[in-house]
């Protein structure tokens, strides 16, 4: 039976790439939509994982790899609340205790596998990947609580990206890209020549960004029915080690009602080094039952990200060449995506330095 000890057993040794991701923290696994009866496989920080619902309709997270001869538990199937093995049929109930061996009575303890911590909230399933017993749920990013409050109108889709998380969370915490990228949706020329104020307090990163009497993007015109210039602001927060948290409003310049009013909920999951499940919501505080404003906002969202996906997947061929340590130009507005860079190194470097191995 594989070591279940080690910190991560999808990783051949201690070192491989799989470690260099933080692991005592909580990803977005899915979202909760995609979850049920069948076996769905998915690939969080290098390790491969199997994802289903028992009959009572509970979430359950275990290692896609069974420890017999590491046959993918996703190609066995449900037995009741439980897996057997596509191969040899050996079985495992949704705690991950071995509940069946073909041919054999007895079953030693030890035969088990490995469930992840997850909980099940706001739209997604979010899973821990490293010690369970630092798997707190008041951890989880409390902003994500506007997709289940009954002020806010909720909205959740996802995107698969071939580039680094790294990369994404790069791109949400300078947003002076909108301008150039976005002007089809949410760009407008102010965003990118208005300074934002970033504030770094340890771990957390705040950039803020005031645009007063400006020209409104597309998409807030076809959101907010603007006919005039407005005031716009941004507020993003970083989440370590992979939440983006972007809370928008508008208002015509100098009125007080904000015509929109919503957040940007990104949870950028890395799949591999260069690969990012980007699970994103967007509850909003206006117009809740105008559900072709949901269809306008799904669609022009999702425009939008593909836009980010382009670069962001131009730029990772590129690095894959050239690391990014030799870029030449930074600016201003480099500041806070360099500074989550750092925090999130810290993150794995911590943990490996607990777990007496090098990153
Ligand atoms: S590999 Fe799973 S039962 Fe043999
Ligand atoms: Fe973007």
């Amino acid at each position: 039976m594989t070591d279940l000890s080690h910190p991560n057993p999808n990783s051949a040794r201690p070192g491989d790439a799989a470690d260099r991701f933080p692991k005592d923290c909580w990803y977005v696994a899915a979202r909760s939509v995609e979850v049920g009866r069948a076996l769905l496989k998915r690939t969080i920080a290098c390790e491969n994982l199997v994802l289903y619902r028992t009959e009572g309709g509970k979430a359950v997270a275990m290692i896609d790899m069974c420890p017999h001869r590491h046959a993918p538990l996703s190609l066995g199937k449900l037995v009741g609340d439980s897996i057997e093995c596509g191969y040899h049929g050996i079985t495992f109930d949704c705690e991950g205790r071995c509940v069946r061996v073909p041919g054999e009575e007895r079953i030693p303890d030890h035969f088990r596998t490995k469930v992840y911590p997850l909980v099940e909230k706001w739209s997604f399933i979010w899973v821990w990947l490293g010690d369970p017993a630092r798997a707190d749920e008041a951890l989880l990013p409390q902003d994500f609580r506007f997709q289940d409050d009954p002020e806010w109108c909720p909205m959740d889709d996802y995107i698969h990206v071939k580039a680094n998380y790294r990369l994404v969370i790069d791109n949400l915490l300078d947003l002076s890209h909108e301008a150039f990228l976005h002007m089809g949706t949410i760009g407008n020329a102010a965003v990118a020549d208005t300074p934002a104020v970033t504030t770094i307090k340890g771990d957390n990163i705040e950039v803020k960004r005031f645009m007063e009497n400006c020209a409104p993007p597309k998409l807030f015109v076809r959101a907010g029915g603007f006919t005039t210039n407005i005031d716009r602001h941004q507020r993003i927060q970083f989440v370590p080690s992979s939440f983006v948290i972007i809370e928008v409003w508008a208002t015509p310049t100098g009125k007080e009602e904000k015509g929109v009013i919503w957040w940007v909920l990104n949870a950028l999951t890395p799949e591999t080094e260069r690969s990012t499940h980007y699970f994103w919501g967007l509850p909003r505080k206006f117009k809740l039952d105008d559900t072709e404003l949901t269809d306008i906002l799904r669609a022009g969202v999702t425009r939008t990200f593909r836009e980010d996906c382009d670069m962001l997947e131009g730029q990772q061929r590129n690095i894959d060449r050239v690391p990014l340590e030799q870029r030449t130009i930074y600016t201003r507005s480099d500041q806070a995506p360099t500074r989550a860079r750092s925090i999130i190194a810290d993150m794995v470097e911590r943990e490996a330095a607990a777990a007496g191995v090098r990153p």
